[in-house]
């Protein structure tokens, strides 16, 4: 269904990187879904090569669970070299299909150091970047970057160019300026034009919150495939309705006590990967995204905030399931 380079997925609809989001169990939650690949938080190269071989947050977001399926790994920096040492010494205990270089994250506390999607104001390293990692690393490597820094400075077709010429094995465009951060709506046009203009697959990202948006996105761009972000917050089965969409088969509705189990069940990964007092903190934002729209949801989520123990956690769950009415669901 989409080829990058030497890799076959078997989907267009990818799961996006996002920091603090895409932990490994709910990485595995999307993948049972149907996402044909899915990417790790992002990853500082300069921060991995100089953390010492015990450190337990560098080695968090490179757990991967069993089953997981496709996973590529996210890595952001400036230095040529400790982008590809960085790829290299990961990818010899860790078994990612590919490796995506962060061009687009709009946070002062990244481009200040000229990484993310500062890297798009400078051209000619972010392509030495791109060259020396495809040229020593197995895997295909990919970027992600946005339309441009700001409406001024819009060069995503050139750009993207730049990446193609320098090995880049697909890219992934988030229709939005880097000054834009998240607001307003992404500009589909201007990931089509990137498309049109290059020979390797191009991703499209930016506001598909639903299946029916990113089959939009997909048709309005002609895009090889969609990444999606935010829409796939509290929303694994995104993936299966873009499965059943391109199976023929209808959108399937879960009902409340369904989709708490699943959430019951990232909780119980992640509670048998970091340990219950990790693990519950980690859990609030997932549980809340999860709960959004049923009855109850709000009241609830100030007793998940508060909540101590995995226990507390699945009670609030229980009771969420059963104060739901059949005409109150969520379609
Ligand atoms: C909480 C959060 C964390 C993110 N972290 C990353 C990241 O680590 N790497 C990255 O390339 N993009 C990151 N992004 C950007 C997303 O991958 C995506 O480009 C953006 O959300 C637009 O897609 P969407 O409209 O489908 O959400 C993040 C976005 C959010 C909301």
């Amino acid at each position: 269904m989409m080829q990058i380079s030497s890799l076959q997925l078997t989907g267009w609809a990818v799961l996006a990187p996002m920091a603090g989001v895409t932990d490994a169990p709910f990485r595995l939650l999307c993948h049972e879904q149907g996402a044909p690949l899915t990417y790790t938080e992002m990853i500082s190269a300069k921060g991995y090569l100089c953390a010492p071989a015990d450190n337990r947050a560098q080695r968090d977001l490179l757990h991967t669970e069993p089953g997981a399926g496709p996973t590529a790994l996210q890595l952001f920096g400036t230095d040529v070299q400790s982008v590809s040492a960085a790829a290299q010494r990961i990818l010899e205990n860790h078994a990612f299909c590919l490796v995506d270089i962060n061009m687009g994250c709009p946070a002062p506390k990244i481009t200040a150091s000229g990484a993310g999607s500062a890297l798009m104001r400078d051209v000619r390293l972010a392509a030495r970047i791109v060259r020396a990692a495809a040229s020593a690393l197995a895997v295909p490597v990919t970027i992600k970057m946005r339309i441009g820094w700001d409406d001024a400075q819009r060069n995503a077709v050139d750009f993207a160019l730049a990446m193609e010429e320098s090995g880049a094995a697909a890219v992934t465009v988030h229709g939005r300026t880097r000054a834009q951060q998240y607001a307003g709506t992404a500009n589909w046009d201007a990931i089509g034009e990137v498309k049109a203009r290059l020979r390797i697959p191009v991703l499209g990202n930016g506001d598909a919150f639903t299946v029916a948006d990113a089959a939009a996105l997909r048709a309005h761009t002609g895009c090889d495939g969609v990444m999606i972000g935010r829409g796939a917050m509290g929303n694994p089965w995104i993936f299966d309705g873009i499965r059943r969409l391109d199976a023929g088969i209808p959108p399937r509705n879960r009902d409340a006590a369904e989709k708490l189990a699943l959430a019951a069940r990232h909780l119980d990964m992640m509670v048998a990967w970091k340990g219950e007092p990790a693990a519950v903190p980690e859990m609030r934002k997932h549980m809340a995204w999860y709960c959004k729209g049923l009855h109850g949801a709000a009241r609830m989520r100030v007793r998940i905030n508060s909540a101590q123990s995995a226990a507390e956690m699945r009670g609030c769950l229980n009771e969420l399931v059963s104060l739901q009415q059949p005409d109150r669901l969520r379609p």
